[in-house]
């Protein structure tokens, strides 16, 4: 075998004495010329900054195997890590994986951020797509929409009510709230700070002095959001993300957030949540009007599957798979966080030649990654939508379409971001066309996240097509996730007799963990020795006492990041047919007939092989399919699944069912009125109506 390839010899810019290649990286939209650089350097090349020596790659069988979770981890870049200082603090997005904090905030954030969860998000989604809408409609003829800016109010506004019940009503004001001048005054100066030499930053004393009074605003902002939350009780609707963050306990180590952390995490969710999705829409828009042959097709489903409806649903908003095609394709030419990190956690050699020594930065240059003509075709500069239908996307190698970042430190919001952005394009396309009258010539521009750069249109009312007008303005989406969830009381934990029960999760992106977090709550509610975690945590490790309950999803027939190694080995020839002997199992698999060929692939493997490797099925598989009911697929398998899980045991009834000596129900009386979250935040008082009559 040839010498492996030592990481000097790898090609790059040839750059200047200490700050590297810093003048060979524009900085109005440093990814294009970085895209440059991967065209004339190739799949793999060196750029240096005074932070330190990257390698730069794009190729695809490379970046599927540095996205190998047991060999590589992210790396926190200096520019996370001045970010963190800055803004985000130990938030998920910034945070080392081997942060403790880190894996708390992981489980306790999986299950609002899950599928399951996002029905609860429609309606505070709804109410702020309305107040956009409602604007567009008021425009004057000729009057301009500025694309980013208004998707960029619309998105904060969602994260904040959907976050922690906070309006910064963008649509209402001239000029940004202070809380978002605040937010987005560090982070351009974190992106400054992050591009000079450390010595530099400590002369900038007046820059240091205004980060520090925007930080301390901010998290003052969020510290009173959170005590008087606290100070609702029993009575605060926590539907939301900073409630379930207040109420989450991480089923792994018994623990909940720390009030400093739920900080951190609350700023973390406004700066990942908003430019990203900002900008999708703002590409979909401009891929939609050069495209008008693509948008017919949309507002043809569009205007099938929303009807009359004044509100679209979940399901509706779901039923809409052509126009998340227009979303995935947009992020495949630009994946609006073009970058993402990794690092070995050995030396070691990837590609069989280029010897990486540990800690090095691998980024993944991921709009050079998505026009890899071998895996897209011909057309790979072009938007077609087509090029993310289910077909293709099930022929797709593994891990050659990565908007969201991979494995363990994936985007915890990617369905709460498709979700917000499928609904909103929905309603745009449905209820309005979309004129580029300037005949717009794309050019991006870069912050923290990508977008297109002084991108305006003119909107008209689509004929016919104004919808009724909203009866009631949508009220917060209290106790949704008790209706979707199966109905399993708060119960007090019933005697502990201890038997184990393994609760494994195979899952990319938390639908899976979500759920097995769930199963390990309701297991050691019922007085189990639950151990929770990865499948590939538990290779050759499925011992007779007790049960296991396998929860796993699958991609393109293939298992998630965290499954991987435990499929080859059921599957090896070399593990013993005894290697499950005795084990009591059940499967629940999550998946998605969008991938007709592969549909609960792994699930179905899963069950098989376990059963061929002597263990024993106790309750029939279960299969949700995101396409249709996947919650009622869920609460079917879940239904009777402690009954068949104590009786295979021989465990007392007391295990199948919630401790019967406590009261099972509790009722409380709540005041509409003190509780409302319309009300809550407008701080609204009754009043009397003294005249009713019409305008005119
Ligand atoms: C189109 C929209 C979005 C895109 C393209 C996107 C992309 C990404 C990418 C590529 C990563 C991995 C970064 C890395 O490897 O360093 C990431 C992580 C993350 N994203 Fe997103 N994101 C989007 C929307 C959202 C939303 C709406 C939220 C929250 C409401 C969010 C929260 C996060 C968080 C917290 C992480 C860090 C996860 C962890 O490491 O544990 N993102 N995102
Ligand atoms: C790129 C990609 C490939 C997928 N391939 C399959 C598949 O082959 N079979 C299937 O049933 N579901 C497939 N799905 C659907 C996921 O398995 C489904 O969304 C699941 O709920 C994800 O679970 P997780 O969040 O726990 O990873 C795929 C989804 C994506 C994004």
């Amino acid at each position: 075998m040839a010498a492996p390839i030592d990481v000097d010899e790898i090609p790059g810019p040839r750059g200047v004495p200490f700050l590297g290649n810093v003048f060979d990286i524009d900085s109005h939209s440093p990814v294009e010329g970085l895209v440059q650089m991967a065209r004339q350097y190739g799949p793999i090349y060196k750029v240096s900054v005074p932070a330190g020596t990257r390698l730069m790659i794009s190729d695809p069988d490379l970046v599927n195997e540095i996205c190998d979770d047991a060999r590589f981890d992210k790396k926190i870049s200096a520019g996370l890590a001045v970010l963190s200082q800055s803004l985000a603090g130990r938030g998920l997005f910034t945070s080392e994986t081997t942060d403790p904090l880190w894996q708390r905030a992981h489980n306790i954030l999986m299950a609002p951020f899950s599928l399951q969860a996002m029905r609860d998000y429609i309606p505070r989604m709804l109410d702020i797509a309305n107040q956009l809408t409602d604007k567009w409609t008021r425009l004057n003829p000729g009057d301009e929409v500025d694309v980013p800016a208004s998707m960029t109010a619309l998105t904060l506004d969602t994260i904040a009510l959907c976050g922690f019940d906070y309006r910064f009503n963008s649509f209402y004001r001239d000029t940004p709230h202070p809380f978002v001048e605040a937010m987005v005054r560090s982070l351009l100066t974190a992106q400054a700070r992050a591009r000079r030499l450390p010595a530099l930053n400590r002369l900038r004393i007046r820059e240091q002095r205004q980060l520090g009074d925007d930080q301390t605003f901010m998290k003052d902002l969020v510290g009173k959001l959170i005590s008087e939350r606290r100070q609702q009780g029993g009575a605060a609707d926590n539907s939301d993300l900073l409630g379930r963050m207040l109420t989450g306990v991480d089923p792994q180590s018994g623990k909940g957030l720390p009030d400093d952390n739920i900080i951190s995490q609350c700023l973390t969710f406004l700066i990942a949540g908003h430019e990203t999705t900002s900008g999708l829409i703002s590409f979909a828009i401009y891929y939609l009007v050069k495209n008008p042959d693509y948008a017919k097709r949309a507002r043809t489903e569009i205007d099938e599957v929303f009807g009359d409806s004044a509100s679209p649903s979940y399901e509706q908003v779901h039923r809409l798979t052509y126009v998340l095609q227009i979303l995935e394709e947009s992020l495949r030419l630009w994946p609006t966080a073009p970058l993402s990190t990794r690092t070995p956690r050995t030396d070691t050699v990837i590609g069989g030649r280029y010897a990486v020594p540990a800690g090095i930065g691998l980024t993944v240059l991921i709009p050079m990654l998505h026009r890899h003509q071998g895996v897209w075709g011909a057309d790979v500069e072009q938007f077609n939508p087509d090029h993310l239908s289910p077909q293709h996307k099930t022929a797709l190698p593994p891990n050659a379409y990565k908007p969201f970042g991979t494995g363990q430190r994936a985007c915890i919001g990617r369905q709460f971001a498709l979700q917000e952005a499928t609904l909103v394009l929905g309603m745009l396309l449905k209820r309005f066309e979309l004129v580029d009258h300037l005949n717009y010539q794309l050019k991006t521009k870069q912050t923290l996240t990508v977008k297109p750069d002084e991108f305006r249109i003119q909107v008209r009312a689509r004929e016919g097509r104004t919808l009724p007008r909203r009866g009631v303005a949508p009220t917060a989406a209290r106790a949704a996730w008790a209706k979707a969830d199966p109905a399993v009381p708060p119960v007090p934990a019933t005697a502990q007799h201890g038997t184990p029960l393994r609760v494994l999760f195979g899952s990319n992106l938390g639908t899976a963990e979500a759920i097995a977090n769930k199963l390990a709550s309701e297991g050691t509610e019922r007085g189990f020795a639950v151990i929770l975690g990865p499948l590939d945590d538990h290779i050759d490790d499925v011992p007779a006492d007790g049960a296991i309950l396998l929860v796993c999803s699958s991609y393109n027939g293939t298992p998630p990041e965290n499954g991987v190694a435990f499929c080859r080995w059921l599957r090896d020839p070399k593990t013993p047919k005894d290697a499950c002997a005795g084990a009591s199992y059940a499967v629940f698999g999550c998946g998605d007939t969008q991938w007709a060929a592969t549909y609960q692939a792994v699930p179905k493997l899963l069950d098989t092989e376990l059963e061929e490797h002597g263990a024993r099925r106790i309750h029939a598989r279960g299969a949700g399919d995101a396409e249709a009911d996947f919650d009622g697929q869920y609460r079917a398998w879940h239904d009777g699944l402690w009954r068949d899980v104590a009786a295979a045991l021989n465990l007392p009834s007391s295990a199948a069912e919630p401790a019967s000596t406590a009261p099972r129900l509790s009722i409380s009386i709540v005041n509409r009125q003190l509780t409302n979250p319309v009300i809550l935040s407008y701080k609204a008082h009754p009043a009397r109506v003294r005249e009713n009559r019409e305008l005119w």
